[in-house]
Protein backbone atom coordinates (compact mmCIF):
# COMPACT_ATOMS: atom_id res chain seq x y z
CA UNK A 1 0.00 0.00 0.00
CA UNK A 2 1.07 3.40 -0.67
CA UNK A 3 0.21 6.81 0.36
CA UNK A 4 -1.25 9.39 -2.64
CA UNK A 5 0.30 12.64 -2.82
CA UNK A 6 -2.25 15.17 -4.23
CA UNK A 7 -1.01 18.54 -5.02
CA UNK A 8 -2.48 21.43 -6.45
CA UNK A 9 0.22 24.40 -8.49
CA UNK A 10 0.47 27.00 -10.87
CA UNK A 11 3.90 27.51 -10.52
CA UNK A 12 5.59 24.44 -9.16
CA UNK A 13 6.25 25.28 -5.93
CA UNK A 14 3.74 22.75 -4.43
CA UNK A 15 4.80 20.22 -6.19
CA UNK A 16 8.47 20.76 -5.15
CA UNK A 17 7.13 20.74 -1.55
CA UNK A 18 5.60 17.56 -2.30
CA UNK A 19 8.07 16.20 -4.18
CA UNK A 20 10.58 16.76 -1.30
CA UNK A 21 7.87 15.55 1.12
CA UNK A 22 7.83 12.10 -0.78
CA UNK A 23 11.24 12.18 -0.20
CA UNK A 24 11.37 12.86 3.23
CA UNK A 25 8.74 9.93 3.26
CA UNK A 26 10.73 7.52 1.27
CA UNK A 27 13.97 8.13 3.88
CA UNK A 28 11.08 7.47 6.44
CA UNK A 29 10.36 4.01 4.86
CA UNK A 30 6.80 4.78 3.53
CA UNK A 31 6.31 4.48 -0.51
CA UNK A 32 4.44 7.62 -2.03
CA UNK A 33 2.75 8.57 -5.59
CA UNK A 34 2.06 11.95 -6.67
CA UNK A 35 -0.78 13.03 -8.83
CA UNK A 36 -1.55 16.21 -10.08
CA UNK A 37 -5.04 17.10 -8.21
CA UNK A 38 -6.28 18.41 -11.75
CA UNK A 39 -5.67 15.24 -13.70
CA UNK A 40 -7.71 12.84 -11.45
CA UNK A 41 -10.18 11.38 -13.24
CA UNK A 42 -9.72 7.89 -11.97
CA UNK A 43 -7.96 7.38 -8.88
CA UNK A 44 -7.64 3.64 -7.84
CA UNK A 45 -8.50 4.03 -4.09
CA UNK A 46 -7.89 0.49 -2.74
CA UNK A 47 -3.85 1.21 -3.75
CA UNK A 48 -4.01 3.60 -1.21
CA UNK A 49 -3.74 3.52 2.59
CA UNK A 50 -3.22 7.26 3.34
CA UNK A 51 -3.83 10.32 1.33
CA UNK A 52 -1.73 14.03 1.29
CA UNK A 53 -3.52 16.80 -0.05
CA UNK A 54 -1.21 20.45 -1.06
CA UNK A 55 -2.67 23.31 -2.91
CA UNK A 56 -1.51 26.88 -3.49
CA UNK A 57 -3.35 30.26 -3.28
CA UNK A 58 -3.79 32.81 -5.98
CA UNK A 59 -5.43 35.89 -5.27
CA UNK A 60 -7.05 34.92 -1.85
CA UNK A 61 -8.18 31.42 -3.15
CA UNK A 62 -7.43 28.11 -3.90
CA UNK A 63 -8.35 26.24 -7.20
CA UNK A 64 -11.51 25.60 -7.37
CA UNK A 65 -10.40 21.72 -8.03
CA UNK A 66 -9.60 21.91 -4.44
CA UNK A 67 -13.26 22.05 -3.66
CA UNK A 68 -14.28 19.98 -5.88
CA UNK A 69 -12.50 17.21 -5.69
CA UNK A 70 -13.10 17.20 -1.72
CA UNK A 71 -16.42 17.34 -1.78
CA UNK A 72 -16.53 14.28 -4.71
CA UNK A 73 -14.27 12.16 -2.45
CA UNK A 74 -15.14 13.41 1.48
CA UNK A 75 -16.09 10.09 2.32
CA UNK A 76 -13.29 8.11 0.97
CA UNK A 77 -10.77 10.90 2.44
CA UNK A 78 -12.18 10.27 5.94
CA UNK A 79 -11.92 6.99 5.60
CA UNK A 80 -8.13 6.74 5.93
CA UNK A 81 -5.20 8.30 7.49
CA UNK A 82 -4.68 12.43 6.13
CA UNK A 83 -3.05 15.49 5.86
CA UNK A 84 -3.33 18.82 4.05
CA UNK A 85 -0.73 21.47 3.38
CA UNK A 86 -1.05 25.09 1.97
CA UNK A 87 1.33 27.21 0.27
CA UNK A 88 1.03 30.94 0.32
CA UNK A 89 3.47 34.16 0.68
CA UNK A 90 1.58 35.24 3.81
CA UNK A 91 2.67 32.60 5.67
CA UNK A 92 6.50 34.04 5.03
CA UNK A 93 5.68 35.48 8.13
CA UNK A 94 5.88 32.90 11.28
CA UNK A 95 2.95 34.23 12.94
CA UNK A 96 0.84 33.68 9.82
CA UNK A 97 2.18 29.78 9.10
CA UNK A 98 0.16 27.93 11.18
CA UNK A 99 -3.44 26.30 9.88
CA UNK A 100 -4.97 28.91 13.29
CA UNK A 101 -3.61 31.75 12.07
CA UNK A 102 -3.12 31.42 8.37
CA UNK A 103 -6.90 32.58 7.39
CA UNK A 104 -7.03 30.66 3.66
CA UNK A 105 -6.10 27.08 5.23
CA UNK A 106 -8.11 27.98 8.75
CA UNK A 107 -11.50 28.79 6.63
CA UNK A 108 -10.79 25.50 4.14
CA UNK A 109 -10.18 23.74 7.53
CA UNK A 110 -13.67 25.21 8.51
CA UNK A 111 -15.77 24.65 5.66
CA UNK A 112 -14.36 21.34 4.47
CA UNK A 113 -16.19 18.04 4.93
CA UNK A 114 -13.08 16.59 4.83
CA UNK A 115 -11.07 16.76 8.60
CA UNK A 116 -7.63 15.93 8.04
CA UNK A 117 -5.82 14.05 10.95
CA UNK A 118 -2.94 16.72 10.28
CA UNK A 119 -2.56 20.14 8.63
CA UNK A 120 0.26 22.63 7.54
CA UNK A 121 1.01 25.95 5.94
CA UNK A 122 4.18 26.41 4.07
CA UNK A 123 5.88 29.42 3.02
CA UNK A 124 5.86 29.56 -1.17
CA UNK A 125 8.15 31.57 -3.58
CA UNK A 126 7.91 34.42 -5.25
CA UNK A 127 9.24 34.50 -8.75
CA UNK A 128 8.71 38.05 -10.66
CA UNK A 129 10.74 37.09 -13.58
CA UNK A 130 8.47 34.44 -14.55
CA UNK A 131 5.27 36.11 -13.83
CA UNK A 132 3.02 37.94 -16.71
CA UNK A 133 3.19 41.73 -16.33
CA UNK A 134 -0.28 42.48 -14.54
CA UNK A 135 0.58 39.53 -11.73
CA UNK A 136 3.86 40.94 -11.25
CA UNK A 137 2.17 44.59 -10.48
CA UNK A 138 -0.03 42.84 -8.41
CA UNK A 139 2.08 40.68 -6.57
CA UNK A 140 4.00 43.92 -5.81
CA UNK A 141 2.18 46.23 -4.87
CA UNK A 142 0.99 43.35 -1.86
CA UNK A 143 4.62 43.39 -0.84
CA UNK A 144 5.14 46.73 -0.56
CA UNK A 145 1.75 47.18 1.51
CA UNK A 146 2.97 44.15 3.66
CA UNK A 147 6.81 44.93 3.89
CA UNK A 148 8.24 41.95 1.16
CA UNK A 149 10.32 41.91 -1.11
CA UNK A 150 9.49 44.63 -4.09
CA UNK A 151 12.68 44.09 -5.96
CA UNK A 152 11.31 42.63 -9.40
CA UNK A 153 14.54 40.94 -10.72
CA UNK A 154 14.77 38.38 -7.68
CA UNK A 155 12.96 34.97 -7.29
CA UNK A 156 12.98 34.12 -3.32
CA UNK A 157 12.11 30.56 -1.97
CA UNK A 158 10.62 31.77 1.62
CA UNK A 159 9.81 27.88 1.97
CA UNK A 160 11.66 26.25 5.27
CA UNK A 161 12.65 23.17 4.34
CA UNK A 162 12.84 22.03 7.82
CA UNK A 163 9.43 22.70 8.28
CA UNK A 164 8.70 20.09 5.93
CA UNK A 165 10.43 17.53 7.17
CA UNK A 166 8.76 17.79 10.20
CA UNK A 167 5.36 17.10 8.70
CA UNK A 168 6.58 14.18 6.69
CA UNK A 169 7.86 12.74 10.05
CA UNK A 170 4.30 13.76 11.63
CA UNK A 171 2.47 12.24 8.90
CA UNK A 172 4.62 9.10 8.67
CA UNK A 173 3.48 8.69 12.16
CA UNK A 174 -0.38 8.73 11.54
CA UNK A 175 -1.82 5.46 12.63
CA UNK A 176 -4.19 3.51 10.44
CA UNK A 177 -8.09 4.07 10.95
C1 LIG B 1 -0.76 35.72 -9.37
C2 LIG B 1 -0.43 35.32 -7.97
C3 LIG B 1 -1.32 35.58 -6.93
C4 LIG B 1 -1.01 35.22 -5.61
N1 LIG B 1 -1.90 35.51 -4.62
C5 LIG B 1 -1.55 35.23 -3.33
C6 LIG B 1 -2.43 35.58 -2.27
O1 LIG B 1 -3.53 36.09 -2.46
N2 LIG B 1 -2.01 35.31 -1.00
C7 LIG B 1 -0.80 34.73 -0.72
O2 LIG B 1 -0.47 34.53 0.44
N3 LIG B 1 0.03 34.36 -1.72
C8 LIG B 1 -0.32 34.60 -3.00
N4 LIG B 1 0.52 34.25 -4.03
C9 LIG B 1 1.76 33.54 -3.72
C10 LIG B 1 1.68 32.07 -4.04
O3 LIG B 1 0.82 31.39 -3.17
C11 LIG B 1 3.10 31.49 -3.93
O4 LIG B 1 3.85 32.06 -4.98
C12 LIG B 1 3.16 29.98 -4.01
O5 LIG B 1 4.51 29.59 -3.91
C13 LIG B 1 2.55 29.47 -5.29
O6 LIG B 1 2.57 28.07 -5.26
P1 LIG B 1 2.47 27.24 -6.64
O7 LIG B 1 3.70 27.56 -7.40
O8 LIG B 1 2.42 25.83 -6.19
O9 LIG B 1 1.22 27.66 -7.31
C14 LIG B 1 0.22 34.60 -5.34
C15 LIG B 1 1.12 34.32 -6.38
C16 LIG B 1 0.80 34.68 -7.69
C17 LIG B 1 1.78 34.38 -8.79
Amino acid sequence: MKTLMLFSTRDGQTREIAAYLCSQLHELGVDTAMVDLNRTDNIEWQLYDRVIIGASIRYGHFHPALDRFVKKHATVLQAVPSAFFSVNLVARKPEKRSPQTNSYTRKFLLRSPWHPDTSAVFAGALRYPRYGWFDRFMIRLIMKMTGGETDTSKEVVYTDWEQVAGFAKEIAQLSRK
